[in-house]
């Protein structure tokens, strides 16, 4: 399944953190603003369980989420997307993902793994703002299902392209992914179009 998110806030967010002249402050803060709008519309359907309550007037049943949940961001970019799921998810835990991709060949190259011994209960988001190739995506995801079999995973970005959906889409088809934008299409270095150019150097200030 692939949901576009399509609201207001979010639509003046991704505007933002497109627009070159953003730089890598107000690029991180309005990501992290975008991630938390989002964020609502992904967390839509996750499963509560009823506990009783006391209020200070009456006895009654409330309610709370039923399985943890763990946000595996995709270094470095990923990282950019973390704070705005921990404002409404503080209980997350977070396992961290190393992979770049080799700029001639566009494959992914792992350098890092480092999962919560929860994951295997939990609710996994996978979080990367940018789903290009598809490549990184794939590779998190094989990894994630192979070595630690999560009960469920979903993968949030922000800005994907029509080509990284097909692969997601083809490799993992039972994954639900989430953005903010279906951009036109990937250029021939690999960059999406329009995009929001390299996500890791406009956060880090790489470049
Ligand atoms: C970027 C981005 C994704 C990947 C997307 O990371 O954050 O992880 O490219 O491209 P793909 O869909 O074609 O795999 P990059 O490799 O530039 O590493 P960085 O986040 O450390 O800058
Ligand atoms: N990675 C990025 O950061 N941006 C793109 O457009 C493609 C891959």
């Amino acid at each position: 399944m692939l949901k576009v998110i399509d609201h207001p806030l979010i639509k003046d967010k991704l505007t933002r953190i497109r627009k070159s002249t953003t730089e890598s402050t107000k690029f991180r803060e309005n990501l992290e603003e975008l991630t938390k709008l989002m964020i609502y519309e992904v967390t839509k359907d996750f499963e509560v369980k009823n506990i009783d309550i006391e209020t200070p007037v009456a006895s009654t049943v409330g309610y709370k989420l039923k399985y943890n949940t763990v946000l595996v961001p995709i270094l470095r970019a990923g990282l950019g997307m973390v704070d705005g799921v921990k404002a409404l998810i503080p209980t997350a835990a977070i396992g961290h993902i190393g992979l770049y991709r080799n700029e001639e060949t566009l494959k992914p190259v792992e350098y890092y793994c480092k999962m919560p011994p929860t994951i295997k209960d939990s609710y996994t988001l996978v979080l990367d703002p940018m789903l290009a190739t598809g490549g990184s995506a794939i590779a998190a995801i094989d990894i994630l299902k192979k070595k630690y079999n999560p009960r469920k995973i979903i993968f949030v970005c922000t800005v994907a392209s029509p080509e990284g959906v097909k692969a997601l889409k083809d490799a993992h088809p039972e994954i639900d992914i989430y953005t903010a934008s279906l951009d036109e299409k990937l250029n021939s270095d690999g960059y999406i179009v329009p995009g929001l150019g390299d996500a890791g150097d406009r956060i880090f200030g790489t470049k």
